[in-house]
This record gives C-alpha cells, structure tokens and sequence, in this order.
C-alpha cells in the first residue's frame, strides 16, 4: 500500500492543479505522481519529470503509455539540481506545482537515494519558477539511512523561506512539506 502522506499530497494537489497547467516532477521514479500530475493538468497542460535513473524513466515512460497520457510529459535523465538549466525559458515563472518524492526508488536496490546537497539546489530553483499562488510539495522518508538528515535538512530552509506559506504535515514515518508561493 502506498503511504498515506502520498495520498494526502495528491489530494492537496488535486485541489490546487487545473486542466493546461505545467507541473514538474523533480523524482519521477516509478512513476505514479508523474502520472498523476498529467492527469490533473489534462491533455492542454504539461509535466516535466526528472530522473537520474534510466530504469526509473523506463517504468515512468511505460506507465505514462499504459494510460495514454505519455504526449503530456517531457521525461528528462537529468538531476533535478538542473532543473532551471533544463526546463524551457518559457515556463520558468509560470510552473503550478512542483513535486519532490525523495529517497529510493521503490523496488530497486536503495543504493540512489536523494541527497540533501542536490536536493536543496533543486528546492531554491523551485522557488523561482514557480508562478505566483505555486505549489511546492515535498514528501521526505525518515526511515532510510540519511532520510532524517535529509528531511531536517530540507525543513530548515522551507521554514525560513520569505514569500511562501508552509504548512508541515507529521507522520510516524514520513513527513509532508506544502509551501504555497505567495501572490504579490
Ligand atoms: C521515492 S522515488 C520517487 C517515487 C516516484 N515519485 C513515484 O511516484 O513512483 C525517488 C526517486 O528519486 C530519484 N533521484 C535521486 N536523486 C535524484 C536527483 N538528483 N534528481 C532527480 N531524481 C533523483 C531516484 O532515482 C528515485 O527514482
């Protein structure tokens, strides 16, 4: 069963993302929030999913395919620490929502996991090209080696950040980061 606080992401999500939104998926995995994302924003939106993983890419691309939704997703084998670098000018400033799922790839040997440095590189770009009323979502695991270090790490600088609203949402395992862009 998938955790719950993953549930809780997508509902917050679904809430926020509209049919033509783009999204980004900085940990595209297996693929099910890729999948996810693309659904929400419908066939005018767009997703850009990152991965340093070939295989990641190859289960995302392949259930993408499965559900006919693979036209709407840019998959890019790159870490999302290039995000800025590798997202088209055009979106930068205008994404809806961007996704972090950190940790493992599920079903793989653990041995790639996010790491706090890249992470919060990626994290800082995400501020910046997300549109104004942005969403940020960030599902970190605690109970990998480095997770705790990694979730803490993260929950400082999202804590500090001016011009978003965070709301952190605790589990006995992992633990949920929204923050909310402000409109100015
Ligand atoms: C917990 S999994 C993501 C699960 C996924 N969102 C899903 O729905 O199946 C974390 C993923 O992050 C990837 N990853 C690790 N470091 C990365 C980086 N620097 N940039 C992008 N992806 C990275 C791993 O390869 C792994 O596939």
């Amino acid at each position: 069963m998938r955790p719950s606080l993953t549930r809780t992401a997508h509902e917050r999500l679904r809430q926020h993302l509209h049919a033509g939104d783009i999204a980004v998926d900085a940990t595209a995995g297996n693929g099910h929030d890729t999948l996810f994302l693309a659904r929400e924003v419908g066939p005018e939106g767009h997703v850009f999913a990152f991965d340093i993983q070939p295989q990641a890419l190859e289960e995302t691309r392949k259930r993408l395919e499965e559900a006919g939704a693979e036209s709407r997703v840019t998959l890019l084998h790159a870490g999302h620490e290039e995000m800025e670098a590798r997202l088209p000018r055009e979106v930068h400033g205008r994404l809806a929502a961007v996704m972090f799922n950190l940790g493992y790839l599920p079903g793989s040997d653990k041995q790639v996991v996010t790491t706090p440095v890249t992470t919060l590189q990626a994290l800082e770009q995400a501020t910046r090209l997300l549109a104004p009323g942005g969403l940020l979502s960030i599902l970190a695991y605690r109970g990998h080696p480095g997770g705790r270090e990694e979730a803490d790490a993260v929950h400082e600088p999202l804590s500090a950040l001016h011009g978003f609203t965070l709301e952190t949402i605790e589990s006995p395992g992992p633990v949920l980061f929204m923050a909310r862009k402000e409109r100015i």
